[in-house]
């Protein structure tokens, strides 16, 4: 549609921000069904992160994304942060509501539904081991213990952020942290295995965060990384008769999630897709 009075303001902010696939996408779907806003990629610095906010509500967007480095700092700043981002203790989505900034995070809904979509798995079958656990494990994690799955398994090269991790979900299912280095001993029962490492993300895609060999055969693998499209992790999993997943779903479902709240309209999935894999 094009850009009028009418129009109202939709985007990102992080640091750097230059290379994100969210304005591309986001525009491309609101094109596809004529709705009257648009989506800019803002490139705010840490220091500058409060007069960006009050930026957005003076000029009265409708909503934004919230990517690294600003996820955890925007929550001070807004008026309201709902249970669940305020639980994995990051905002990935902001939305005015009549004048009112309310903080989300469809990060991890968006991964659970890429994970249903194109796996086909049934979660309270699942048997989970987290390998991570770092910001992009929280919201993965605690969309997963909350789903209905048997257990989780949270193995960190830090042991003392997987029991920070585990102490947040073990109220929503049975949960263990364990250290990396001793991953064989938890890792043959496993069906659902994800990584949430930067392990093996570009330009180091040699790198697995575990050794290919002990991924029990059979078990769906997924990794939040999605370049490059297929890790090794994923390339050896592949290997031994895994189902694998990668993230790529994710960054679609979450960008949908985030477009729904902001536009009450069921977002054109194909669109976005399509717009960010080319
Ligand atoms: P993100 O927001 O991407 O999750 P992060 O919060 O820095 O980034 O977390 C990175 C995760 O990858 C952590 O779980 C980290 O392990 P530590 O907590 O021990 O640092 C993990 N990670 C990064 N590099 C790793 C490596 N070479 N081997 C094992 N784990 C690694």
């Amino acid at each position: 549609m094009e850009i009028g009075t009418h129009t109202r303001l939709l985007g990102v902010m992080g640091h750097p921000v230059a290379h994100s696939k969210s304005p591309l996408m986001h525009n491309r779907a609101l094109e596809s069904q004529k709705l009257p806003y648009t989506y800019l990629a803002f490139d705010v610095r840490p220091e500058e992160l409060p007069q960006a906010v009050n930026g957005m509500r003076a000029l009265g967007a409708r909503g934004w994304n919230v990517t690294i480095p600003h996820k955890v700092a925007i929550m001070a700043l807004l008026d309201e942060v709902n249970d669940e981002a305020r639980r994995i203790g990051a905002v990935n989505t902001v939305v005015n509501d009549g004048g009112k900034l309310i903080g989300m995070n469809t990060d991890g809904a968006g991964y659970l539904r890429s994970l249903e979509v194109e796996t086909g798995l049934r979660l309270e079958e699942q048997r989970v081991l987290i390998l991570g656990a770092g910001g992009a494990a929280r919201g993965v994690a605690y969309a997963l213990a909350q789903s209905g799955v048997q257990s989780v398994v949270i193995a960190n090269r830090t042991v003392a952020k997987a029991e920070q991790l585990r102490s947040l979900l073990q109220h929503l299912t049975d949960v263990k942290a364990v250290p990396l280095a001793e991953i064989e001993k938890w890792i043959d029962d496993r069906t659902l295995i994800v990584n949430t490492t930067s392990v093996g993300m570009h330009p180091h895609v040699e790198e697995t965060p575990i050794p290919g060999e002990l991924l029990p055969e059979g078990a769906i693998v997924s990794d939040l990384i999605y370049n490059p499209m297929k890790t090794t992790l994923l390339r050896q999993a592949e290997g031994r008769g895994c189902v694998i997943h990668n993230g790529f779903g994710m960054f679609v479902h979450q960008g949908a999630l985030a477009y729904e709240q902001w536009t009450g309209v069921q977002p054109p999935l194909d669109v976005m897709r399509q717009a960010v894999s080319t």
